[in-house]
């Protein structure tokens, strides 16, 4: 006799209307198959969740293995940055393939080693060789792509790097689940804004033309979507801003948090 939200995934498609727009066909009741008894009964409060995030409630795997106890870091992070001379950070770059995010992450992760920063650098091209070599570019595999280098970005962290992560990375939720692995304000979501017409011209490396001939499926931007981030802490337009002016932009930003060794003098 309790009353609760709850969220239901059922396993065949059902066809219904918020209950505040129709009565009839916002509610239900749910029976035990095995006895016939009704069990409860619900009112329907919003729209059902997109392909996306039932593809998610199916394949999604469990963060978390089963009889696992969370052991605490060894040494903590704050130790950690106290040596580094810097704080943490996480830098997610979003874009097409081809818009410029792994040419601007490799200049700024130079840049940060150079005034010396503990940094490290996840690239798509490089992950998708060993670790998640197994995973092609369905939504399913791009979501368990994105779920293991949210947690892989989340280590790096913890060990107090400046993380640059560069992955398509194309739908929201997976970027906001990166995200809510780090601390607030220590994630930097950096949209690589190059339109699709802009990264076909370029093609550095043939897969648009491939993709246009029909020879790569689930091509993003051709045949697989892309959700441009709401509200980027920082939104870079390649075709008026350079790789240096970028990197500056970021630097400055990682600098606001201080993500930079002071000692860097800037
Ligand atoms: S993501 O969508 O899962 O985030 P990720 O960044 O790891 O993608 O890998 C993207 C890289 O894989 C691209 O830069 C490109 O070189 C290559 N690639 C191969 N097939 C595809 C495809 N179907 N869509 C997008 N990129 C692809």
């Amino acid at each position: 006799n309790e009353i609760g939200r709850v969220e239901i995934v059922a396993s065949k498609p059902l066809c219904f209307d918020p209950y505040k727009i129709n009565h009839e066909t916002g509610s239900f009741i749910l029976i035990d198959p095995a006895t016939n008894v009704t069990v409860g009964a619900g009112m329907i409060r919003g729209a059902a969740s997109t392909v996306l995030e039932s593809a998610e409630a199916k394949f999604k795997r469990s963060d978390v293995s089963q009889d696992v106890v969370w052991a605490p870091y060894n040494v903590e992070r704050a130790e950690r940055e106290t040596r580094n001379g810097h704080q943490a950070a996480v830098v997610w770059f979003t874009g097409y393939s081809g818009s410029g995010k792994s040419a601007i992450a490799r200049a700024l992760e130079k840049r940060l080693f150079a005034i010396g920063s503990q940094t490290m650098l996840l690239d798509g091209d490089q992950v998708r060789h060993g670790l998640c070599g197994d995973l092609g570019f369905s939504i399913e595999d791009r979501v368990e792509n994105i779920r293991r280098i949210g947690h892989i970005a989340r280590l790096f962290f913890e060990h107090g790097d400046v993380t640059l992560c560069t992955f398509i990375s194309p739908f929201r939720r997976e970027r906001e689940m990166a995200r809510k692995l780090i601390p607030d304000g220590k994630f930097i979501e950096v949209h690589v804004d190059t339109s699709i017409e802009e990264c076909q011209r370029r093609d550095p490396k043939g897969l648009y033309a491939r993709a246009a001939a029909g020879q790569i499926p689930n091509f993003t931007g051709i045949s697989s979507p892309y959700e441009a981030p709401e509200n980027p802490e920082l939104v870079i337009q390649t075709t008026e801003t350079s790789i240096d002016e970028a990197v500056e932009i970021i630097l400055g930003r990682l600098r606001m948090i201080g993500a930079v060794p002071e000692s860097a003098g800037e």
